[in-house]
């Protein structure tokens, strides 16, 4: 829960700052009484529904709902993640970060920066390497496969030669210990003892992190011989599946076209990219991590995944579809012929090709049912039923009902069975539906509309520190039927009892979800009531919280009511009864 940059610095960050001066160097911010307000940098509007609180140091847009403190601000509008906008506002402010006074934390970074420093002058050599007399044969090669001299710059394409130690006796001219370039997975021991260079012979790619740092590099051989790429081994800075190829000259593209269409290959990014589809990443052939996809949903919720058409592009595209539908993401599929990549396409048919591919792609539904129907025999019994497995198997990931709903309809109509097969089928896969499994203590949290009661207890409690003791001595916070209130408030009580701050602004970084965070803006810019009246809220926003409290534990009493008699227990039947009958008896 807490923070690892320790609280009391991000309260003095917090302290310093004005959220206002802060916002106002990137928006224009009108004054609205005792706030101010703009068009919402984070959607298109044309009526004012951002607001930024000068009291509170929170913002909040009614019209997305994007909202949080100066922290948050930065991260989403500049892209930060949360120690990056940390360190800036730290810098701005002028406070010290830990960092500074811990050694091991600061050797770290420092052997993160060397590494940066010598993968920048590493390309800068393959670069050169590249455009020296002796290399036209290796620039005949890229130029055969249709990337133009710009392209070659944009994205610093390099070439590694045939020599042993070319790299090094360059970084070693340049000061660089043979300790840091093996460190930068530059070098390779050799077997005889002393080192050699890593890449030889091939024509190398700077591998970007989203903030236009070369972490690795790519290394293609410029024939047909094998292997056919090398890659940096994992470095401090190079972590395998934690970055998206490109995605640091695509992330605009694909926020402002609001989809990220993923390819496989290097050239796969580049050919498309050089001819006006921007908004393209490379996964680098393999399947999608979690962390790759939280890294795309930072811009955009819909994806468009163009994998090759053979079997190992298959299967990546397979895995890689259920971990994003799983995220929520919406994703399409453009299936291509064996053989066939993005960067071929656009050279054989142009990019309107694979633009209208692109804009035309299909639903995961008709790419996955095609695929099992090539794989599985669907004239066969066990056919059937292996191909419904597996389709259900990615139909579950769907938390909207009706989203499943019409692709358990479409299955049975495309395999031609009866759809209460294929729901029965489903049901086993889906925990939770049957009254068998309810939680301790009957609480389903709902994550759609709260409770106005909730949401205005949360208010006072956030205004009034004093109110949380006593609101405590009445409500546990699993009393608060929403996930979010109730960690919310048991965020808030912990914090109270630790004697600490529970300001807004500072609160929210204890939220690592955002809709907690965001409800916490919300209930801030909720209207002001007087005194008297606030005090007659409170007592009417307890009752009516313990109201829901005892309705839904007769709800989980009443099903496990009906468990025990379906299981034919009754010494428990008789028990719970009695407490049912107790419950009532206190009433409404
Ligand atoms: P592909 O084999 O599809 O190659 O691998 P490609 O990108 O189309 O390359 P060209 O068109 O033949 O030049 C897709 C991606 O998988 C990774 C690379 O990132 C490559 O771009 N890969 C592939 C490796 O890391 N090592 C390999 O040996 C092969
Ligand atoms: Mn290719």
């Amino acid at each position: 829960m807490a923070p690892r940059i320790p609280e009391n610095l991000l309260e003095d960050i917090l302290g310093r700052l004005d959220i206002v001066e802060l916002i106002s160097g990137y928006i224009p911010l009108k004054k609205a009484g005792g706030n101010f307000k703009a068009n919402c940098p984070f959607h298109q509007e044309k009526t004012a529904s951002f607001m930024v609180s000068p009291e509170r140091q929170i913002y909040h847009c009614f019209g997305c709902g994007e909202s949080g403190n100066a922290f948050k601000f930065l991260m989403r509008h500049e892209r930060m993640e949360f120690p990056e906008a940390v360190e800036a506002l730290a810098k701005k402010t002028g406070v010290i970060l830990p960092e500074h006074d811990n050694p091991e934390a600061q050797r770290a970074a420092s052997l993160s920066n060397q590494i940066y420093k010598i993968n920048e002058l590493a390309a800068t050599f393959y670069q050169s390497n590249l455009q020296a007399g002796a290399a036209q044969g290796s620039r005949d090669y890229l130029l055969n496969r249709g990337i133009k001299p710009e392209t070659i710059k944009e994205f610093n394409l390099g070439l590694a030669t045939s020599g042993w130690d070319s790299l090094i006796n360059f970084l070693r001219s340049k000061g660089v210990p043979l300790s840091f370039m093996e460190k930068a997975g530059l070098i390779l021991p050799k077997d005889a003892g002393g080192y050699c260079d890593r890449f030889r012979n091939r024509i190398i790619f700077a591998v970007f992190d989203i903030r236009g740092r070369i972490i690795g590099f790519g290394a293609r051989v410029m024939d047909n011989s094998l292997p056919k790429y090398i890659n940096s081994p994992e470095t401090p800075v190079y972590v395998k599946g934690k970055n998206l190829f490109g995605l640091n000259l695509s992330k605009d593209f694909i926020r402002d076209s609001d989809c990220a269409v993923i390819v496989e290959g290097y050239l796969d990014f580049m050919i498309p990219y050089q001819e006006g589809i921007k908004n393209v990443v490379a996964s680098q052939g393999t399947a999608l991590t979690l962390e790759q996809i939280k890294l795309i949903k930072r811009y955009t919720h819909n994806v468009v995944m163009i994998f090759d058409g053979d079997t190992a592009g298959q299967i990546a595209t397979l895995r890689s579809l259920d971990i994003l539908i799983d995220e929520g993401i919406n994703v399409k599929i453009v299936p291509l012929p064996k053989g066939m990549d993005p960067d071929e396409l656009v050279r054989q048919q142009g990019p309107a090709s694979l633009k209208s591919k692109i804009e035309h792609a299909g639903s995961f539904f008709d790419y996955k049912l095609e695929l099992l129907k090539s794989r599985y025999d669907i004239n066969d019994a066990h056919g059937k039923s292996k191909i419904v497995s597996e389709m259900l198997s990615t139909i579950n990931k769907f938390d909207n009902a009706i989203l499943r709903g019409e692709y358990t309809k479409r299955l049975s109509e495309e395999i031609n069975l009866p759809e209460h097969y294929i729901l029965e089928e489903l049901n086993k896969l889906r925990p939770g539906v049957s009254f068998q499994k309810t939680d301790q203590a009957g609480l389903q949290k709902k994550q759609s509309e709260i409770n106005p009661a909730e949401k205005l207890l949360i208010k006072f409690m956030l205004e009034e520190k004093d109110l949380i003791a006593k609101i405590m001595q009445e409500l546990s916070p699993s009393d608060f039927q929403d996930i979010r209130t109730a960690k919310i408030v048991s965020v808030m009580q912990e914090l109270v009892l630790q004697g600490k701050n529970i300001q807004p602004s500072l609160l929210m970084n204890y939220f690592s979800e955002d809709d907690a965070s965001q409800l916490v803006c919300e209930t801030m810019f909720m209207p002001d009531l007087s005194e008297q009246e606030k005090e007659k809220a409170v007592s009417d926003c307890i009752t009516r919280i313990k109201v829901n409290r005892l309705k839904s534990r007769r709800e989980h009493l009443h099903l496990e009511i009906k468990n025990a008699q379906l299981s034919g227990d009754e010494q428990k039947l008789n028990s719970l009864v009695r407490e049912f009958h107790n419950l009532i008896k206190k009433g409404d």
